[in-house]
């Protein structure tokens, strides 16, 4: 079987999020389903400039205004066809964002060139690789499937996986008519949202099947407060939706041979660990105490629950912890933690900007990661803190909700636990929860044993890639 997954972002050729962590671990997870997967990403100045083994596989005089060619080849240990268009897409930086941080006012051409592009592929245009399913990822791949619905011909079955209903490429409905679809696709059964066009609106009305990244996720999508606004729509395709929870690279997060911690180790050599608890130290600008410290890596905005930590960060410290927050994104939460650092120079610390070292070296060295969300679709940062025995502190929600066993006291009197849970999503939940965690640390047997579930619990693709196999054969009858 063979399967074109088309994404915005890939690990390790461009990352903004978990997107791309999920999109360049698929296909080798797939592998073993005897799943042919090749990733399709748009020709960014980076993605071209690793590209190896190139072969030109399709060329177009014109994809909305832009002169293009569909390259493969290979980058980054993965299969690659790669959407050459320099008018699109030769810039550097963030794939989404101009340099004033503002979206690329032409976003909308950028991601429907992809998309038109991917369904050609699905209809059969690349003769080197004709997919049966065309794995659509979040909005800038949600026109596919509309484009492959109206093709006229046969093509390839189409899934679409929302991996955030929070982004979901809203535009004026004056570019409908340069989509190229045929008027009837101008329709509530159609493209059409709330008098625009909505991207991934038209993914999840047209896509064969749809997914989101974790159980509880798909639930709370069904909900008027988790769908933001597409719930209806949800709801009335709930019989093709379903949650499958995203694993991790087990390769690239590997305590015992991560290049990036100070020191390796092993469920069984945990006292290591107080070797990058220094670096940490080192990096943050922290004072050196063998007492609590909790880390954050996470994208600083309003879905991050960031300010719900903010009104924490007083309690934390006056028990005794210290902070270490490694973060890129809204001005104000930055401006936040750091009058936080200066309140409590030595105990709190913020490193801004994204640093996929320091990233792994936090959840080395740290005590517990907290992941306060308000929403999470699946997460994969309490993933990397139960590999790392950086035990997972996270809201009730989503992804955390499924993936995290708290430690209350029938887990803990079963030993199963792995981390700590609490809800609602507000700061005196939060702040117990930081108070619980302390209690338990001074337990060093009970807290050993909760680094120790979490490190040996199965975190692998190997269930979740066996989900996304069968789903494709059930669409291909
Ligand atoms: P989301 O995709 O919503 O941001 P996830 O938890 O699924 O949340 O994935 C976040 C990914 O991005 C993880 O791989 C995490 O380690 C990484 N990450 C987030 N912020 C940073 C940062 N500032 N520097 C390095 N890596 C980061
Ligand atoms: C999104 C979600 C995150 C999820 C990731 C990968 O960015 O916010 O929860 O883990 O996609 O599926």
């Amino acid at each position: 079987m063979r399967v074109l997954s088309v994404a915005s972002e890939v690990f390790p050729l461009v990352k903004t999020g978990g997107l791309a962590d999920v999109a360049g671990a698929l296909p080798r997870a797939l592998a073993a389903e005897d799943v042919e997967m090749r990733v399709m990403l748009p020709g960014y100045r980076d993605v071209l400039g690793a590209l190896g083994g190139t072969k030109v596989v399709k060329r177009y005089k014109s994809l909305f205004g832009a002169e293009a060619r569909l390259i493969a080849g290979s980058a980054g240990g993965l299969d690659l066809i790669v959407l050459d268009a320099p008018k699109l897409f030769d810039r550097p930086g963030n794939p989404y964002l101009g340099p004033d941080g503002a979206d690329w006012p032409d976003n909308w051409q950028r991601f429907a060139a992809l998309c038109r592009a991917a369904a050609d592929i699905g209809e059969g245009a690349v003769e080197a690789f004709v997919p049966d399913v065309v794995h659509c990822h979040d909005w800038q791949a949600g026109l596919t499937p509309a484009y492959l619905r109206h093709a006229g011909r046969k093509a390839a079955k189409s899934v679409a996986t929302i991996h955030n209903i929070a982004f979901q490429g809203r535009f004026p409905a004056s570019i409908f008519a340069s989509l190229g679809l045929p008027p009837e696709a101008w329709a509530v059964e159609g493209v059409e949202y709330y008098g625009g066009v909505g991207f991934l609106k038209a993914g999840l009305h047209y896509a064969d099947a749809i997914t989101t990244v974790s159980p509880t996720y798909a639930e709370e999508i069904c909900t008027p407060a988790g769908g933001m606004g597409l719930d209806g729509l949800l709801r009335a395709r709930r019989s093709v939706l379903s949650g499958i929870v995203n694993g991790i690279d087990a390769a690239v997060w590997d305590p015992t041979t991560d290049p990036h911690l100070a020191a390796n180790y092993t469920a069984t050599t945990l006292p290591r660990r107080a070797l990058n608890k220094r670096a940490v130290e080192e990096a943050f600008g922290l004072a050196r105490d063998d007492g609590f410290l909790f880390c954050v890596v996470s994208r600083l905005g309003w879905q991050k629950g960031m300010d719900i930590l903010g009104a924490c960060i007083d309690g934390l410290v006056a028990r005794g912890a210290r902070l270490a927050v490694l973060g890129s994104g809204e001005a104000a939460i930055e401006g936040m933690f750091r009058a936080a650092v200066a309140r409590h120079p030595g105990r709190v610390g913020i490193v801004t900007g994204y640093s996929e070292p320091l990233s792994h070296l936090l959840q080395g060295g740290s005590d517990s990661v907290l992941v306060p969300s308000r929403f999470e679709p699946c997460g994969l940062t309490q993933f990397y803190g139960l590999r790392y025995g950086c035990v997972p502190l996270v809201s009730q929600v989503g992804g955390l909700a499924d993936t995290v066993i708290d430690a209350n006291l029938a887990a803990l009197d079963r030993g199963v636990a792995t981390g700590l849970q609490f809800l609602p999503v507000e700061a005196p939940a939060l702040d117990r929860a930081i108070g619980r965690a302390v209690d338990l640390h001074r337990d060093a047997k009970a807290w050993r044993k909760l680094q120790q579930n979490g490190m040996k619990s199965d975190l692998s693709w190997t269930a979740s890639a066996r989900r996304y196999a069968d789903l494709y054969r059930s669409l291909l009858g």
